[in-house]
């Protein structure tokens, strides 16, 4: 008689396999069952661009279905996200003026802060989350001050902390620095701390990389930089150690949540965070990613939805907890 490694020899003498995946992918019951990572509506922030004046509603070209929107329609947006079960929303401002320290960013009566005071006013049972950055702000676009074109990162620090002492006075639930300057996660918690706001987390953008999936950001926010590029502090992305030393450092200095942006080009990012870090992950699915999806999508060349779902499953997987994304208000409609 013939031996098999294993199965069973039949009459007809083909191999038949002892184990068979596919048993539990017969039937959607059986497949629903088994799956291992679920995309929640809970998991969402939704970023939303806030620009001076009234009754304003602008589209981003590069972005369908995403506008620049005066404080009267992004009130709007934050309460359509609140009763759809999202967790929060990210708020970006886009001033009138800019100069050369992005004043902007920390003043008092600046876009964010009067933002920030009416949507905690006026919404209940939503997270605020603030970004924390100066290119919004800043004449030439950099993150930081500018001395002889270079981005000093020190006297950087001091900013960053007074804005996110701002974004707190204010009402944010959660600050989200964005700048990618040494020891920023250290400065602004002893600045917060200082002014016993100890209770405010951080949401680090740890990971951060110089990346090109940025774009339609910056004509979101106009924030593209006036001369040179961000390389000299946003990561490149050819680099994997480096991101574990950032994150690392990030845990080290304070950071509440971690963050690896952009997603799906840094999947193993994502993973390797989640080994290493004991706080939750996030992670941004950016500009480009969105904008990519829905040209295509428009093009009838993929499905909408599929494709997004896949995407938010991917992360999952990977092993983020928070997923931040411009499609959070098509997911929790698909979700229901
Ligand atoms: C500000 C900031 C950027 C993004 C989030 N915060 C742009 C940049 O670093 O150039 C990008 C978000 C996106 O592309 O959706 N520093």
């Amino acid at each position: 008689m013939k031996k098999f490694v294993f199965g069973t020899p039949m009459k007809s003498e083909i191999l038949r396999p002892i184990f068979r995946p596919r048993r539990l992918r017969n039937n959607k019951i059986i497949r629903e069952m088994i799956r291992e990572n679920h995309v929640r509506v809970q998991d969402l922030i939704y970023p939303i661009f806030i620009v001076e004046g009234n009754n304003v509603k602008e589209e981003i070209s590069s972005m369908p279905g995403i506008y620049r929107l005066s404080l009267d329609h992004a009130l709007e947006e934050v309460n359509k996200a609140k009763e759809s079960g999202i967790s929060g929303v990210l708020l970006f401002g886009i001033p009138n003026e800019k100069d050369s320290v992005g004043t902007g960013a920390y003043h008092d009566e600046g876009i964010i802060q009067r933002s920030v005071r009416a949507i905690k006013k006026q919404v209940k049972d939503i997270l605020v989350v603030t970004d924390i950055c100066n290119c919004e702000y800043t004449d030439h676009g950099h993150c930081g001050i500018v001395h002889n074109g270079n981005v000093l990162n020190d006297e950087t620090l001091e900013l960053l902390a007074k804005t996110a002492i701002s974004h707190a006075q204010a009402g944010a639930d959660i600050v989200a620095p964005s700048d990618m300057m040494d020891g920023r996660i250290a400065s602004i918690r002893q600045a917060l701390d200082q002014n016993n706001f100890y209770d405010l987390p951080i949401m680090s953008y740890s990971a951060k990389y110089s990346s090109a999936f940025y774009g339609p950001f910056r004509e979101a926010a106009q924030s593209t930089p006036q001369f040179g590029d961000r390389k000299s502090y946003q990561m490149d992305s050819a680099n994997s150690r480096e991101a574990i030393l950032e994150i690392s450092l990030d845990l080290d200095e304070g950071a509440d949540i971690i963050m690896v942006k952009p997603a799906m080009a840094y999947m193993d990012i994502i993973a390797k965070a989640k080994e290493i870090s004991d706080r939750p992950i996030a992670a941004y699915n950016v500009s480009g990613e969105y904008s990519m999806v829905k040209a295509a999508s428009f093009n009838g060349w993929i499905d909408e939805e599929k494709t997004v779902m896949e995407i938010m499953t991917g992360l999952k997987r990977a092993g983020t907890d928070i997923i931040i994304t411009y499609h959070a208000l098509d997911i929790a409609k698909w979700l229901k």
